[in-house]
């Protein structure tokens, strides 16, 4: 049996697990614990970086006796029955007060799960989100822990010196209790695909509106990159379209095939939203478009379909180019605020207290959808805690303003062109719908109180009220049946 000398572990040593291994062990005051189910991941680890001081263990038990107490595990394994296996071995032989956490993609109604069925052995149990793929577990990622209070005090000083640094603060916080953590992820994750679907809508715009070439493009998001729109997405959208494949000699991104894959966690963020009825729509609109990426045989069939007559003719590029980047700010700011209308609801619904503010604040380094403008975020939270709707702080109504005549010009375009821009388009329409004094849901609600007695108020005084379409259509007084 090994001695405790591990403050922390690590169980799942494929590329995540490792590398969060390595950061951690990097660290002063660490002493790593690595363990894997299958042997040859721990033994190749240990051999690669004599320099980490790994304690490797070989089976469970000794993997819980060489930690300290509280022992304290971080899972880094395949979400799902992965993760599940890994928990019911650890609180196997781990004791009450012991901590381990999941930082795996766990869907955060999994961890509720799991946390409440951990909790009865007396045993603490932390999802957290870990985003920043390989490089940013290795070198400092964002990390959303949930999990209770008592995990924290032990958890949050070992994080705080492996996340990312954002102007002087570690990108990480305490979430919100069991599954708050991984339910911030998830929504992350879903601003990620918005903000992947409006640069590609914007980079598609820009190559058929006015001819040029990808490393052409590629400029125009370098230059973008030094403006409001600074993030890491746009940066390495840069390289992407700078990149020439060896073998042709063609942009790489022509020789790629234009199908989008996905792992989950977009669909997970707009089910959920669907359930806690609140409108993410270009989370929805990224998700659904690389769904119709992926379908390449109803996209061969319908390729014949007829199209406008014309095609796209840009006269002045420059101004064009300078209206896609004030629709794409536009678009952007629409979906974190529609990001951050989720986080709201679903603390709400599970009764999460989540400082919104924080969250914007641990998303500026480590992360994917890291970006100069989360710190505007932070800024109307600071101000406003309980903004109800994040794109009326003032910040962003002043971007709005200056944006919207372009936003509006490029999506009539697009329309126009017959050039998809389902997210843009999306973006627009929900702002205007907000904004709308009167919206034909009043319509709507006519129409099901014909077909349905579900019964509708009135703008003119309180009560609930039916017409009798089949009868004599006199109004009459209602119960509430919504
Ligand atoms: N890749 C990313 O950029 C990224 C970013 C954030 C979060 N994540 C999440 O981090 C986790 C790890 O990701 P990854 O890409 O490093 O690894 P992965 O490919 O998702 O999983 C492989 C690891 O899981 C272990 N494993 C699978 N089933 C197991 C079981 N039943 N019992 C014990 N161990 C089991 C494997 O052990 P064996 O070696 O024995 O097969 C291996 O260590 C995942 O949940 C992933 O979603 C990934």
């Amino acid at each position: 049996m090994s001695e405790a000398t591990a403050n922390i572990g690590v169980v799942g040593l494929a590329v995540m697990g490792s590398n969060l291994a390595r950061n951690l062990a990097s660290r002063e005051g660490n002493t790593v614990a690595v363990f894997n189910r299958s042997r040859a991941k721990t033994d190749d680890l240990v051999a690669e970086h004599p320099e980490a001081g790994f304690v490797p263990s070989f089976s469970y038990e000794e993997f819980a006796a060489s930690l300290q107490k509280p022992r304290t595990a971080i899972i880094m394994v395949k979400a799902g029955a992965g993760t599940d296996a890994v928990i019911d071995e650890l609180v196997r032989v781990f004791e009450p007060g012991d901590i381990i956490v999941d930082g795996g993609n766990a869907l955060f109604t999994d961890t509720i799960r799991r946390e409440k069925a951990v909790r009865e052995t007396g045993i603490n149990f932390v999802g957290m989100g870990v985003s920043g793929g390989e490089e940013g577990a290795l070198h400092g990622p964002s990390l959303m822990p949930g999990g209770s209070d008592e995990s924290w005090v032990t958890l949050g000083p070992i994080l705080r010196t492996i996340a990312a640094v954002a102007e002087g603060e570690p990108c990480v916080t305490h979430i919100g209790h069991d599954g708050a953590g991984h339910f911030v992820k998830m929504v992350h994750n879903g601003i990620e695909y918005a903000d992947m679907q409006l640069i590609a809508e914007a980079y598609d715009l820009i190559r058929r509106g006015t001819g040029k070439s990808p490393a052409e493009i590629a400029d125009v998001f370098a230059e973008w990159n030094h403006g409001e729109l600074e993030s890491y997405l746009i940066e390495i959208t840069a390289e992407v379209l700078r990149q020439v494949d060896a073998e042709t000699g063609k942009p790489l991104v022509d020789v790629i095939v234009d199908q989008a894959g996905a792992k989950g966690t977009g669909a997970w963020t707009v089910q959920t939203a669907l359930d806690l009825g609140v409108p993410v729509s270009g989370i929805a609109e990224a998700t659904f478009a690389r769904s119709l990426s992926s379908h390449p045989e109803q996209r061969e069939v319908s390729g014949s379909l007829p199209g406008p007559l014309e095609s796209l003719t840009v006269d002045d590029a420059d101004a064009f180019i300078e209206d896609v980047r004030l629709a794409l700010f536009a678009s952007k700011i629409v979906a974190y605020s529609q990001g951050f209308d989720e986080i709201r609801a679903g603390a709400a619904q599970y009764g999460w207290d989540i400082d919104l503010g924080a969250v914007s604040k641990i998303w500026r380094a480590g992360c994917i959808i890291r970006a100069q403008f989360l710190n505007r975020i932070a800024d109307a939270y600071a101000q406003t805690p309980d903004l109800a709707v994040l794109l009326t702080a003032p910040y962003f109504v002043e971007a709005l303003e200056r944006a919207q005549g372009s936003w509006r010009r490029i999506v009539a375009t697009a329309a126009t062109g017959g050039i998809p821009s389902p997210a843009f388009s999306s973006s627009l329409a929900y702002y205007d719908g907000l904004r709308a004094e009167r919206l034909p849901a009043a319509l709507i609600q006519g129409q099901r109180d014909f077909f349905g007695a579900h019964t509708y108020k009135r703008i003119d005084r309180p009560g609930t009220f039916h017409t009798l379409w089949s009868a004599d259509r006199t109004e009459v007084e209602a119960e509430d049946t919504h």
